[in-house]
């Protein structure tokens, strides 16, 4: 793509070389002046993008995605390497050789074909491709290894690099939850040469709280940190930051990084506030952290029969939920509580069919993680939000997303839904919360196993060695 822009730019460069040898008019001048800056300008762009993304590599792994890597479209729309070699429509099917038969598969591919809006494998399934999960998944817990940048207890910000001593709590839990888990796991390597990822060990939740950091000083220290390993090892110029990793939970991550260019556009960005329609988030190269409030055991009554249509609870910080509140305020069926709620909040999860998740100042909240603990179907009102696990899990098999123009359909929307399609989606929503939940001692595919897997899903094709 880059040499063909160059063949072009070289093409303007000579014909506005030759047109001033002519001296023709100055006309032609400013009228070539644009063009060339234009493509010259794409160029740049395009010459940045191969150097600083790895679209442009072969990633043998990430062929074994069912859902392909949402990203700029410019870039997707044809990638060579990967149409020739993994046509998405047969590796679907071939997963499902024991299930659907030959003529059953290829059946099937000409009605995709013939409409290709239903490019997923069956709506009512969990996962996109349950056995190319589970193959991957063994393989990346026998083989994926992170080395995490060493700190001592008296590091001065220890408080920010280590794992925290407490079990983690509230609604920012993620960040903390996955890090203690991680560094007591199997993934962790002590030799940075037998790394597949080098994490970077900031809490961005921990910084926002320490006195000689706070929100303002956040992007100062991230800048300083890279300084710092950059200088003292060598595993971060040699991939431009690419093999590297954090986690964050808390919104401001999102402007955490202006300062640290090479994190935001390089390294992968484990963080909840994943919205497709933040610069700071690169869906195929970055990945959702799911936003969870722990609770520990899971309720008794989690069957029992729903009588309320939609429940939602919250305090009202956007125009999303303005518009909500607005049309829904005294409706019988669909219940919008903002401010303080009066009932318990368990209570409204277990008794409702649907429970809402509405983008709050950003895309994400504990809302969904609440609503799967709770057995309740999640209907999300978040336009733009790269729900977590989504190239994994088939969202459409256990919650409804509604676009945000749509909430005014509402309860045409959910009284649509038929009893037996609820009936499986809460079905997907029991099977679904397991990998919603953190645990000390992580149980396989649970939250901590499952972002594991999409790092490894991530993990750079390129190994160096010391
Ligand atoms: C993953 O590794 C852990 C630790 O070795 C082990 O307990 C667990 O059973 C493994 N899970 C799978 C599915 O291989
Ligand atoms: C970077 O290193 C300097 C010198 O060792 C140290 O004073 C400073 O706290 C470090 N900063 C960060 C953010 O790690
Ligand atoms: C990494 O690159 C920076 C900037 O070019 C340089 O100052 C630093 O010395 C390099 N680090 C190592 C370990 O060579």
């Amino acid at each position: 793509m880059a040499s063909s822009s160059l063949f072009l730019l070289q093409t303007v460069l000579t014909r506005r070389r030759d047109s001033n040898s002519h001296s023709q008019t100055i006309k032609s001048f400013f009228f070539l002046m644009p063009t060339t800056l234009a493509l010259a300008t794409s160029l740049l762009i395009l010459l940045y993008i191969s150097f600083t993304s790895n679209l442009f590599f072969i990633h043998p792994h990430r062929l074994h995605l069912t859902h392909p890597p949402i990203g700029p479209s410019i870039i997707l729309e044809n990638p060579p390497e990967i149409s020739t070699l993994a046509p998405p429509e047969p590796v679907v099917n071939s997963r499902n050789g024991g299930v659907l038969g030959e003529t059953d598969g290829q059946e099937k591919f000409k009605n995709r074909l013939a409409s290709p809006g239903s490019y997923v494998n069956d709506e009512k399934k969990l996962f996109h491709d349950r056995d190319a999960f589970l193959d991957n998944y063994k393989e990346m817990n026998r083989s994926l290894k992170i080395y995490v940048y060493p700190h001592g207890r008296d590091d001065p910000f220890a408080n920010v690099l280590l794992p925290v001593d407490f079990e983690p709590e509230g609604n920012y839990a993620s960040e903390s939850y996955f890090k203690k888990v991680l560094t007591k796991s199997h993934f962790i390597t002590k030799d940075p040469s037998e790394a597949n990822l080098f994490f970077l060990p900031f809490s961005i939740a921990r910084l926002r709280h320490d006195p000689r950091v706070g929100i303002d000083g956040i992007q100062d220290f991230i800048r300083d940190y890279i300084f710092n390993i950059s200088h003292q090892y060598s595993y971060w110029n040699r991939t431009g930051g690419a093999d590297h990793f954090y986690v964050a939970c808390h919104s401001i991550g999102r402007s955490a990084m202006d300062k640290a260019v090479e994190v935001k556009l390089n390294a992968i960005q484990v963080v909840c506030s994943s919205s497709y329609y933040l610069s700071s988030y690169v869906a195929h190269k970055d990945a959702s952290l799911p936003q969870i409030w722990p609770r520990q055991g899971d309720p008794t009554n989690l069957a029992r029969e729903r009588t309320k249509l939609a429940f939602f609870a919250g305090s009202m910080n956007s125009p999303v939920r303005e518009k909500l509140l607005q049309v829904w305020r005294n409706d019988a069926e669909i219940s919008v509580h903002f401010g303080h709620l009066k009932t318990s909040y368990a209570e409204e999860l277990l008794a409702s069919k649907f429970c809402l998740h509405v983008k709050g100042f950003e895309v994400n909240t504990a809302r969904i993680g609440d609503a799967l603990y709770y057995g309740c179907v999640p209907l999300i009102i978040a336009n733009h939000y790269d729900l977590p696990f989504q190239d994994i899990l088939n969202w459409q098999s256990f919650s409804v997303v509604v676009a945000t123009l749509d909430i005014p359909l509402l309860k045409k929307i959910l009284k649509g839904i038929s009893i037996e399609d609820y009936l499986v989606l809460q079905r997907n929503v029991l099977k679904a919360r397991e990998h919603f939940q953190w645990h000390l001692s992580p149980v396989d595919h649970d939250a901590f196993y499952m972002v594991m897997y999409e790092l490894w899903l991530r993990r750079s094709s390129l190994r160096f060695s010391a």
